[in-house]
């Protein structure tokens, strides 16, 4: 299923067709493509990697009446490889809000003058491809025969396509027992041993086409099998399947995502492989689950964890007990309300995963969860206000946490930005919480003024009703967030009726993403697991 396509005809020219089908597609489609295209699709679901995959062929027949005869013969494998890109709605589109632009009008409004602000993002940034591409279905192709060149091996694949691996690379990557650990995955040779010029004295494809040995000038030895090769390739497809691999693209989302919120089974996460990989590939696109079934009492938080990664302590320790308290060492041990925020911005490593285990709800009004996608509203900012965005990305902020947590006392401070991006500009996190900033404010009264200006522009965005919702966790259901991207908070509650126990813990995204990579490797087989 297609519902939009942005076709990017060439570094100039933009054009947004908008379409429930590809015939429709097709009648829209002006102009005459001829420089790399980008495609961009949405609606596919998070983990349906056949529907994209699927919607890419679809989007393949509607382009087949712009592209040129010779260019639909090569087929999508040499469309990527030239640069082609078929991308899934990102991150950083420069579009205000994902459902106005999937409306007919909408389409109409994005001119060509909305493409200056979409190429460069588009065009660079490798990781806004998906891994998504026809190859992946047919067995790899072996080898059929190598030339050497002046820098690089050139290698011709047995179904006709070719790759170039430099040399230093493949020495640098030699897999004979002297310079790799198999039972490490890792390199053992030594740095001083490679040096820039080393050359191959001969090269040989084996008859099969599974493998390709080199001899260096050296006289040193390495066979390389074509699937290892061929996996590694220096051409976007390749690179792009892995990218995908590494990190799964985020999916903002807005408000409408409370009628779709991702669930999991704490009992079946605790059994099965496959309801596990799905809750780690939520949480990397959508950045939240609901996880109902736990027992009501402390501790599941630990089990579940024993299935995941490890609980990472802070100075709340390795889990703490979200509860209405005497002398609270905390605002969230309290009825109060708490405004949108991500926790424990005031350390240096904030933690990447919060888990807030609902043991008690409390049964009158109150006691709700809010949840909202930063990164969406800051994409939101920065395309609305820019300027307005950079003090938030570049005015330090002072964020601290001095309070005696069960005996321990404590005086923490972090100074960073509001919100940090990557270098390739995706955002990274937004560090904002009204109980964790600190009143030491380490800039000008002007700049001062021109930061307050600008981080109550992104909190009116914030709390839009189209960016935020309400959900009340039910005793039993682990409500687990990225911290990184997702904000939580809670509405107030009457803390003298009755208690409220809610149990919470961290986990990281290190640990999460591994055990995801490991989950695709057992589950879908192929040596990356994609
Ligand atoms: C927290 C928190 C929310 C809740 O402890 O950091 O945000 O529902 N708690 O009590
Ligand atoms: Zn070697
Ligand atoms: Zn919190």
């Amino acid at each position: 299923m297609v519902s939009t396509l942005l076709v990017l005809p060439s570094r100039q020219r933009a054009a947004v067709l908008n379409c429930s089908s590809p015939s429709q597609a097709r009648t829209d489609c002006t102009g005459s493509p001829s420089g790399p295209l980008v495609l961009v699709q949405e609606n596919s679901s998070p983990w349906g990697f056949a529907s994209m995959l699927n919607a890419s062929k679809a989007a393949t027949r509607v382009l087949s009446s712009s592209l040129k005869a010779t260019e639909m013969q090569a087929g999508w494998h040499s469309f990527l490889r030239r640069g082609g890109k078929i991308l899934r709605r990102s991150a950083s589109l420069a579009v205000p809000s994902a459902r106005a632009w999937t409306t007919p009008l909408r389409a109409k409004q994005m001119t060509l003058s909305a493409a200056p602000a979409l190429l460069p993002q588009l065009s660079f940034r490798r990781s806004f491809s998906t891994s998504a591409t026809p190859d992946l279905t047919r067995p790899l192709p072996g080898l059929a025969r190598a030339s050497q060149g002046q820098n690089t091996l050139k290698v011709w694949w047995q179904d006709g396509e070719s790759d170039e691996f430099p040399y230093i690379w493949l020495r640098d990557n030699c897999l004979c027992p002297a310079c790799f650990l198999d039972t490490a995955s890792s390199r053992v040779s030594r740095v001083t041993d490679l040096s820039h010029d080393m050359r191959p004295k001969e090269v040989c494809v084996s008859e099969d086409g599974a493998s390709l040995r080199v001899v260096w000038e050296d006289e040193h030895e390495g066979t390389y099998s074509a699937s290892w090769l061929h996996e590694r390739a220096f051409n976007p497809t390749q690179q792009n399947m892995h990218e995908n691999f590494y990190k799964l693209r985020p999916e903002l989302w807005d408000s409408d995502m409370s009628r779709r919120i991702p669930r999991a089974s704490f009992d079946e996460l605790m059994e099965n492989d496959a309801a596990l990989l799905k809750l780690l590939e939520s949480m990397e696109v959508l950045g939240f689950t609901v996880v109902s079934g736990a027992r009501q009492e402390e501790g599941e938080l630990q089990r579940l964890s024993e299935r995941v990664s490890y609980l990472v302590p802070s100075h709340y320790g390795t889990t703490f007990t979200v509860k209405s308290k005497a002398d609270p060492s905390n605002p969230a041990y309290t009825g109060k309300y708490l405004d949108l925020h991500s926790d424990l911005v005031f350390l240096h490593y904030k933690p990447c995963v919060q888990l807030l285990h609902c043991i008690t709800q409390f049964s009158g009004d109150g006691g709700d969860s809010t949840l909202a996608d930063s990164h969406r509203v800051a994409v939101q900012m920065r395309e609305l206000y820019p300027q307005k965005f950079r003090f938030l990305t570049d005015v330090p902020v002072d964020f601290r946490d001095v309070a005696t947590d069960e005996g321990f006392q404590f005086d923490i401070i972090a100074r960073r930005p509001m919100i940090s991006t990557k270098p390739n500009g995706e955002i990274e996190t937004v560090n904002i919480s009204t109980t964790g900033r600190d009143s030491h404010f380490g800039v000008s009264p002007k700049d001062a003024v021109g930061w307050y200006d600008a981080y109550l522009t992104y909190c009116e965005l914030l709390y839009r009703p189209e960016n935020h919702f309400l959900y009340k966790l039910e005793a039993g259901e682990i409500l687990i967030v990225d911290n990184l991207r997702i904000l939580h908070g809670r509405t107030g509650y009457r803390a003298y009726e009755g208690q409220r126990h809610v149990q919470g813990g961290y986990w990281d995204w290190d640990m999460m993403r591994s055990r995801r990579r490991v989950l695709q490797r057992k589950l879908k087989g192929s040596p990356s697991g994609i």
